[in-house]
């Protein structure tokens, strides 16, 4: 039978399932773009922040009247400044980047690290303390940009849940065997009715509107979390208790390159 065909961007006459294809590649990169936009502006503001840091280091090591020891003080806290804001920028730029299937051989605690690198400050501004607890090295082969974006929308959804602030508690660890990665995001937030816990993974199941830059509230971001953990043939499942919080927990299997090749 012959394939059902539509017209793509540019006129042309292409396969339904190759569309089909395309918008769900736009989605989950509309998604991506919109979990950074969530996180931009205290992103830029830390940026600042760190800039700041680095300049007034900078004039303490340049003035006239600083010991040595005082010049290699201002200096140390130049290179942890730098160091801090290179770690922003490159985690910013992992995250927009578009190479988004690459699969790469990667550390699951640093993937995390970086994540909360990013969102540090917007949840310290809504007043949610991170707990972490990484363990590091779990080196694996999977597409880094799109598990970053599983942990943004993890974060993004459980900073919603605490609209009065609360804690965020952040787990990676390897079973004993090193086979499994597990990654926890547990909130302290308004957790979910149980009538609406088996539908949340469902696209557009949302209880949220868009908020007043209309971001969010799509009802996308766990069913993307979905297929990405399955498009590495892990899981992704959900415990929550109405007015405790929340738990996700994602399991995936360790693929070391020799393993993988
Ligand atoms: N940590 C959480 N605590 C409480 N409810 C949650 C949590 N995470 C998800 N939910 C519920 O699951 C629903 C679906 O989440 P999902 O991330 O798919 O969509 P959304 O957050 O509503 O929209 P978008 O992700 O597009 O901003 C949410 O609307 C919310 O009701
Ligand atoms: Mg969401």
């Amino acid at each position: 039978m012959e394939s059902l065909k539509t017209k793509n961007q540019d006129g042309k006459m292409i396969p339904l399932v190759e569309e089909n294809r395309w918008l769900r590649e736009q989605l989950m990169l509309q998604n991506r773009l919109a979990g950074v936009g969530a996180i931009a502006s205290s992103v830029a503001h830390e940026f600042n922040n760190v800039l700041m840091v680095i300049l007034n280091h900078s004039k303490l090591a340049l003035k006239p009247t600083a010991n040595p020891e005082q010049k290699n003080i201002a200096l140390e806290k130049v290179v942890q400044g730098c160091t801090k804001a290179a770690g922003l920028v490159n985690s910013m730029l992992g995250m927009t980047r578009n190479s988004g299937r690459q699969m790469q051989m990667t550390d699951l605690g640093q993937l995390a690290a970086q994540v909360v690198t990013l969102c540090e400050k917007e949840l310290q501004k809504h007043r949610i303390r991170v707990e972490l607890s990484l363990a590091s090295p779990i080196p694996t082969l999977v597409m880094p940009a799109l598990l970053e974006q599983v942990l943004l929308n993890l974060v993004i959804n459980a900073r919603q849940a605490m609209p009065q602030g609360g804690i965020l508690r952040l787990g990676v660890r390897a079973n004993p065997e090193g086979t499994i990665g597990e990654i926890r995001i547990a909130d302290t937030g308004i957790g979910i009715s149980p009538d609406k816990l088996g539908h949340i993974f469902e696209p557009f199941a949302s209880t949220k509107k868009p908020d007043e830059d209309g971001r969010g509230g799509s009802g996308l971001g766990l069913s993307l979390c979905r297929q990405i953990i399955e498009a590495h043939q892990g899981r992704i499942r959900v415990e929550s208790t109405l007015g405790k919080g929340t738990v996700f927990t994602i399991k995936i299997p360790l693929n070391t390159a020799k393993q993988a090749a």
